[in-house]
Formats: C-alpha cells, sequence, structure tokens
C-alpha cells in the first residue's frame, strides 16, 4: 500500500545482525524488523525472512543471537546484508567467537543478547522468532548507534 510504504519511509530505527547455528551450521543476517516484546520475563522478537539463508538455518535452530551495532560498524552490517551464506561463509570475513550453544558472538558488537527460541509463525513474507532472552552483554555503549538511514542504500543478499 503506497501510503504505508510513505509512513514506513520516514521510520528510522536500529539495525541488528541476528545469528544462529544449527548441526554445526552458523547463519546471520542484517535485521531491522526486531523489538522487544516483554519487560519480564524478557523476550524479544525478530523478524526473518523467509528467502534468506538465516531463516532456513533458524528454523532447525533452538538459539539466536541479537547484535547491537555502533553507527561504525557498517562494513560489519555490509557483510551481513549485502551477502548471503547461500554463497558465502561470512564467518571467514569476520571475527567471532563461540557464545551460547556454540551461536556466534560477533566480535565487532558494542553489545548483543541471546535465548532460545521459544516460538516462530511465518506472518507473510518474514517469520517471528520469539525468543526468551538468557543472557546479555554489554562491551561498550555505542558512541550512535547504527540506524536504518546509514544502510538504506544496501543491496541485500536476498529479496524479502
Ligand atoms: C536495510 C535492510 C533491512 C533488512 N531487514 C531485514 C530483516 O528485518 N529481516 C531479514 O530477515 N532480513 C533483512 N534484511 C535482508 C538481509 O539482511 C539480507 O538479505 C542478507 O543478505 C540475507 O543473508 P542470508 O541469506 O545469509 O540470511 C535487511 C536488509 C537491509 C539492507
Amino acid at each position: 500500500m503506497d501510503s504505508f510504504d510513505a509512513v514506513t519511509d520516514v521510520l528510522d530505527y536500529p539495525m541488528f545482525v541476528v545469528t544462529t547455528a544449527s548441526e554445526g551450521h552458523a547463519a546471520g543476517c542484517l535485521v531491522g524488523f526486531a523489538t522487544q516484546t516483554s519487560i519480564d520475563p524478557p523476550r524479544f522478537l525478530v523478524g526473518l525472512s523467509v528467502n534468506n539463508h538465516t531463516y532456513r538455518v533458524a528454523r532447525e535452530a533452538s538459539r539466536l543471537v541479537v547484535h547491537v551495532l555502533d553507527a561504525e560498524s557498517i562494513e560489519l552490517a555490509r557483510l551481513f546484508g549485502e551477502s548471503t551464506g547461500d554463497d558465502v561463509d561470512k564467518f571467514v570475513r569476520c571475527s567471532w567467537r563461540p557464545g551460547p550453544d556454540g551461536v556466534p558472538v560477533l566480535d565487532d558488537a558494542s553489545a548483543w543478547f541471546s535465548g532460545m527460541v521459544q516460538e516462530h509463525g511465518r506472518f507473510g513474507d518474514h517469520a517471528a522468532f520469539l525468543v526468551d532472552i538468557d543472557s546479555a552483554e554489554v562491551r561498550r555503549k555505542p558512541s550512535r548507534l547504527l540506524l536504518l538511514s546509514d544502510v538504506a542504500d544496501f543491496d541485500p543478499g536476498h529479496e524479502a
């Protein structure tokens, strides 16, 4: 709907990189569809495009890690937003260490949190993953968060 597109065009919000792993296979992509849904228990919703490699891995996975990025981490965002795990191994192109349940935690993220996937379901061209947060770390306060307006000209690895 054109009028809704016009409204979303004026929105700006933080971007995240979401990683996951299943049977030793890691995946991750740049995500804008993401929001906290509960304070107690702490829960967060992540929207993954059903076209993405990350969605196909996440569907079989038990856990997601959500990374908060500083605006300076734009090249990390580009890696996860413009390339697809269908073609490249993103995890040989960035530095990371195994986090909870072995899911990659990216070294450059200024903060991250993780949790078990409580449920997921398809609600259109994206599927929503509800995460029950059980671990989190702030490494440094971002001087400025990476926003949609910083990455709006990226060419996504998969069309939504
Ligand atoms: C501005 C922007 C916002 C995006 N938001 C999302 C999102 O909310 N959910 C998602 O699954 N992909 C989103 N993407 C697309 C993926 O990050 C992109 O297609 C990525 O290359 C997919 O990688 P994969 O196939 O390895 O999972 C976004 C991309 C851009 C450039």
